[in-house]
């Protein structure tokens, strides 16, 4: 009799497919399922709160303080029920020919006034004569804004945030730095695990959720840390072959 067929390291790569495809529609079912009891439990804690607002006595008052910690919670359960699902799903990309630095001149309009409050100096280095690249514009600045509020959350007593773009051999990169708290070895290596934080509230999506975007745009991310120095995030995105470079129009001689 002959030996079993071994499976061929395709078939080996299909079973993984299937089987996390599997798990992660499991996962996202249950965080649905959850999502909706928890919601009830929210809406239903708050009027009991609008109840209770009406009473003086110190028994509606402790009971009070009670339903802000309930509430609390509730956001922070729905909060990350929500990350999980972006996690989960991250749809495939709608491209568009796009250019990366007016997608971070965007991100930075947005992220000025957190900026000025947070004590965070933001400086750009913008290459000029970039090259178009192709983006679902929507999905990567979510990407980009996950970036810039890890470099807040890491400069509590404000710092600076170095945003640039260039060319390289590849497509083009974005780098951004920050002079915030940095992380040892042993974090570095974690920070792109599913729901590893080190922040008390944290998910520990924010990244993972990053990367997936980066890579659904056929990118690559890197990290760069030292410890009380300081962080790079590093986005590299391929170069589509006929893409118009983004040059501000030549003048009329
Ligand atoms: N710029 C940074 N400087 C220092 N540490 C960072 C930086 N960015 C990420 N980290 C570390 O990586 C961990 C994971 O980051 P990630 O964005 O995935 O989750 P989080 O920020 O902890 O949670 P959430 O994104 O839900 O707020 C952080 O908890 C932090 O330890
Ligand atoms: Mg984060």
């Amino acid at each position: 009799m002959n030996p079993p067929a071994q499976p061929t390291p395709d078939e080996v790569n299909q079973k993984l497919v299937d089987q996390y495809t599997e798990i992660a529609q499991l996962a996202g079912g249950l965080a649905h399922e959850i999502k909706n009891p928890l919601s009830t439990i929210g809406l239903n804690v708050e009027l009991l709160a609008e109840d209770l607002n009406a009473d003086d006595s110190p028994q509606a008052r402790r009971a009070l303080a009670k339903i802000a910690v309930v509430q609390r919670e509730c956001q922070r359960l729905q909060d990350l029920l929500n990350d999980f699902l972006a996690f989960a799903r991250v749809r495939k990309p709608r491209l568009e020919s796009s250019d990366l630095n007016e997608e971070v001149r965007r991100l930075i309009d947005f992220f000025r006034p957190k900026a000025r409050e947070s004590k965070i100096e933001v400086v750009t280095y913008l290459q000029s004569d970039l090259p178009g690249v192709l983006l679902d514009r929507e999905t990567f600045q979510s990407a980009l804004l996950n970036l810039v509020i890890n470099a807040q959350q890491a400069m509590p007593g404000g710092g600076q945030l170095v945003i640039s773009t260039e060319a390289t051999p590849r497509g083009v990169a974005l780098h951004l730095i920050d002079t915030g708290s940095g992380m040892d070895l042993r974090t570095r290596e974690k920070i792109f695990d599913a729901f590893y934080t080190t922040k008390s509230g944290g998910s520990g999506l924010g990244l993972p959720i990053a990367r997936k975007i980066v890579e659904s745009h056929g990118g690559q991310m890197r990290v760069d840390s030292e410890p009380q120095r300081g962080t790079q995030f590093t986005i590299e995105l391929p170069v589509p072959p006929r893409l118009p470079r983004h040059d501000p129009p030549a003048p009329v001689a």
